[in-house]
C-alpha cells in the first residue's frame, strides 16, 4: 500500500509522464479539458467527482494537470493498491493532508484530528478508489458531510470504480458529476500526437493513423510507451524522422492487443 508523490502532495509534471518520458508535452485532449472543467465546478461547488474509465486512458494525468493548475496548494493525493481497513485510511489522510506530531491512537481523537484539519479549503484525490471499502467509503462520506469541514473529493480509477461507488448508495447519490475517459478517437489522435511528443511534429498523418489503428487504439499510454521506443530507435539509428519501419519496430515491442 502506498502514496504517491511527496507524502501525498501533487507529483511533479514529469512523474506523470509514462516513464518519465524526456521531450513530452501534457496536450489538452478533450477528457483533459473536461476533467478541469469538472475539477473547477467541483471545487467551486465542494463537491465529490468521479472520474473512470480502462487503464492508461489519461485519468491521472488529467487529474494532477487541472490540479496542478487549479489548486496545487490545497491538493492532497491518497492511493492504495490492496483494500485498506478504516484505520489505514486515516493515517493515509494523516500524512497525506501533512498533519504534525505522531497519528492519535484513538478513533475519537483521531476523527477530531482530521475534521480539525478539513475545516481549511482542500482537496482530497482518492486514485485507485476501486480498492475502497465499503468502510473507508462511509468513513469519506462521514468527513464530507460534515458541515464543518470545506472538503472537495475527487475519486478516480480504472477498472470497477464506477461500479464500486455506484453501488455505495449513500455515496452514489451524493456525487456530483461522473466523467468516463473513453480512448481518443482518430481525429483526436491526428491532432494531438503531433503536439505530445517532437518526434512526431513532422510525422506524415498516414502514419500516425496506421500507429493508432494497428497499435495503440487511442490508448495514451500505448501511444506513449511507442514514443519511447521510437526515439530509442532513432538515436541508435542514428535519425531524425520517423518512418513506416522504424515505427514497426516500435509498436512491434509492444505485443498483439486487440482494439
Ligand atoms: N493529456 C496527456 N498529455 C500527455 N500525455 C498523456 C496525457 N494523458 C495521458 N498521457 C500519457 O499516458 C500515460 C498514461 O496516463 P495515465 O497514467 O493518466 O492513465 P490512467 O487512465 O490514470 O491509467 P491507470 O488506470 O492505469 O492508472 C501517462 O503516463 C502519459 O505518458
Ligand atoms: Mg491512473
Amino acid at each position: 500500500m502506498t502514496t504517491a508523490g511527496r507524502q501525498g502532495r501533487l507529483p511533479a509534471e514529469r512523474e506523470d509522464h509514462y516513464m518519465r518520458l524526456r521531450g513530452a508535452h501534457v496536450v489538452g485532449t478533450r477528457a483533459l479539458l473536461a476533467v478541469r472543467e469538472n475539477i473547477r465546478a467541483a471545487i467551486d461547488a465542494k463537491a465529490m467527482i468521479c472520474i473512470y474509465g480502462p487503464t492508461g486512458h489519461g485519468k491521472s494525468m488529467a487529474v494532477n494537470a487541472s490540479l496542478r493548475d487549479l489548486a496545487p496548494q490545497i491538493t492532497h493525493r491518497i492511493q492504495f493498491r490492496a483494500r485498506p481497513s478504516t484505520r489505514d485510511l486515516r493515517h493515509e489522510l494523516f500524512h497525506a493532508l501533512g498533519l504534525p506530531g505522531r497519528p492519535p491512537s484513538h478513533a475519537i481523537e483521531f476523527d477530531r484530528t482530521l475534521r480539525g484539519a478539513l475545516e481549511e479549503p482542500r482537496v482530497l484525490v482518492c486514485d485507485e478508489a476501486q480498492w475502497l471499502s465499503k468502510l473507508c467509503f462511509e468513513y469519506l462520506r462521514y468527513l464530507w458531510d460534515d458541515t464543518s469541514t470545506d472538503l472537495t473529493i475527487i475519486f478516480t480509477g480504472g477498472n470497477g470504480c464506477f461500479e464500486m461507488l455506484q453501488s455505495e448508495p449513500m455515496l452514489e447519490s451524493r456525487v456530483y458529476a461522473w466523467q468516463e475517459i473513453d480512448p481518443m478517437a482518430l481525429d483526436e489522435v491526428l491532432t494531438v500526437i503531433p503536439a505530445f511528443h517532437p518526434v512526431w511534429t513532422q510525422a506524415d498523418p498516414d502514419l500516425i493513423a496506421m500507429c493508432d489503428r494497428e497499435a495503440a487504439h487511442g490508448n495514451f499510454r500505448a501511444w506513449a510507451k511507442i514514443t519511447h521506443h521510437l526515439t530509442a530507435g532513432l538515436k541508435q539509428t542514428a535519425r531524425t524522422t520517423v518512418d513506416e519501419d522504424l515505427l514497426r519496430w516500435a509498436y512491434s515491442k509492444l505485443g498483439r492487443r486487440a482494439a
